[in-house]
């Protein structure tokens, strides 16, 4: 089964064509970063005018680089939530319309689900059970992943997300937008230990993470301090060491809670290197198998909603012609997989 997949939750145009028995054929990415970035931030109208743009000659290109045409293409699998609506609709429409312009199942993915999903894309996947840690933009979460789709919520952040607080932290210390891959290169040069960082919500029991603290720490250092670029290094290095090891210590709970032993760590600050890092010495030292995506599957694309919707598909779901996009979409709803294997 060869699967279209489309991604349009927020600022990145991704589309990708994946045959459920020769994998990934081909994909392609269009970020809008520099169209936002002189604004600071995502703009949703922006964002969506450019995914109606990009769509089609995406979808164009990956067709010609896998050597297939239109009629190949057995079911379309678009992302419908979570993430900006108006975005989110634009990939809903045209993947709809082309599923029912070449009477083909489609299916809307769940854009989380996706990016847990994503590490399977690699040559050597994850199996079932395992604990998902998933750290985005708009999501940080634990959870428990007793099958492909059957999701249980262990811990989440009750604020910013992990993303969004290196986001903010980095536009604080004026590295613009966006800024968790800028701060994670700075933190590179810095000296994290010369200013303490607490490690939120780790001195309590639970799995739940706060990091809006984090930031308003930050805030204090770099305004109340020098403003010389060795002190903002040691601020980002600070700063990340304190992300890091929460997530460390998190892990390691839901870890030992579940007795699973096998971490995934997804989303775009799973590309974090230094998150990386830490989290595979912890695979070795308490003997877990530690999984992530290659690095340009963490962040958001195409391909892991091709993937996503291609275990759906061959449970035999699919959505009807409705045009329908969450802005929230609580990832434990979905429905679980009658079958579930993944496919070959
Ligand atoms: O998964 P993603 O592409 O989009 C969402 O679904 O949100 O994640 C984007 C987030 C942004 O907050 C970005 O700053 C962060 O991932 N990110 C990073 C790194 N690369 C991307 N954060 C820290 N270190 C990185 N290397
Ligand atoms: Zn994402």
């Amino acid at each position: 089964m060869i699967v279209l997949g489309i991604e349009t939750s927020c600022d990145e145009t991704g589309v990708a064509l994946y045959d459920s028995k020769a994998g990934l054929r081909s994909h392609a990415l269009f970020s809008q970063v520099e169209i936002h970035a002189e604004y600071g931030g995502v703009v949703p109208e922006i964002a969506s005018r450019d995914h109606v743009r990009k769509l089609l000659p995406l979808i164009n290109q990956c067709l010609e680089e896998a050597g297939l045409t239109r009629t190949d293409i057995d079911a379309v699998a678009y992302t419908a939530g979570p993430g900006l609506i108006g975005a989110l609709l634009v990939g809903t429409a045209i993947g709809r319309s082309i599923a029912m312009a070449l009477d083909r199942p489609a299916i809307a993915v769940h854009h989380m689900e996706g990016h847990l999903l994503a590490p399977m894309l690699e040559a050597e996947p994850p199996t079932v059970p395992f604990v998902a840690l998933l750290v985005s933009g708009g999501h940080t979460l634990l959870i428990e992943v007793r099958a492909v789709g059957e999701y249980k919520i262990l811990g989440e952040t009750l604020d910013d997300a992990a993303g969004e607080a290196f986001d903010k932290t980095a536009k604080l210390l004026g590295l613009g937008y966006p800024g968790g891959p800028a701060l994670a290169k700075l933190a590179e040069e810095g000296d994290a230990e010369r200013f303490s960082f607490p490690r939120p919500m780790t001195n309590r029991p639970g799995l739940d993470f706060s990091f809006s603290g984090l930031k308003t720490h930050t805030r204090n250092l770099w305004t109340n301090g020098e403003q010389d670029e060795i002190t903002q290094a040691d601020i980002a290095a600070g700063f990340q060491k304190a992300v890091v090891d929460t997530l460390l210590i998190k892990c390691r709970r839901a870890m030992q809670h579940t007795r699973a032993q096998q971490l995934v760590v997804a989303g775009g600050v799973g590309a974090n290197l230094a998150l990386r890092k830490t989290l595979q010495q912890a695979g070795h030292q308490y003997g877990w198998k530690v999984a992530y995506p290659r690095l340009e599957f963490c962040t958001d694309n195409g391909a892991m909603i091709a993937f996503a919707g291609c275990q759906r598909l061959m449970a035999g779901q699919h959505t009807g012609p409705v045009l329908k996009a969450f802005a929230r979409w609580p990832l434990d709803q979905l429905p679980p997989l009658q079958n579930k294997r993944a496919p070959a």
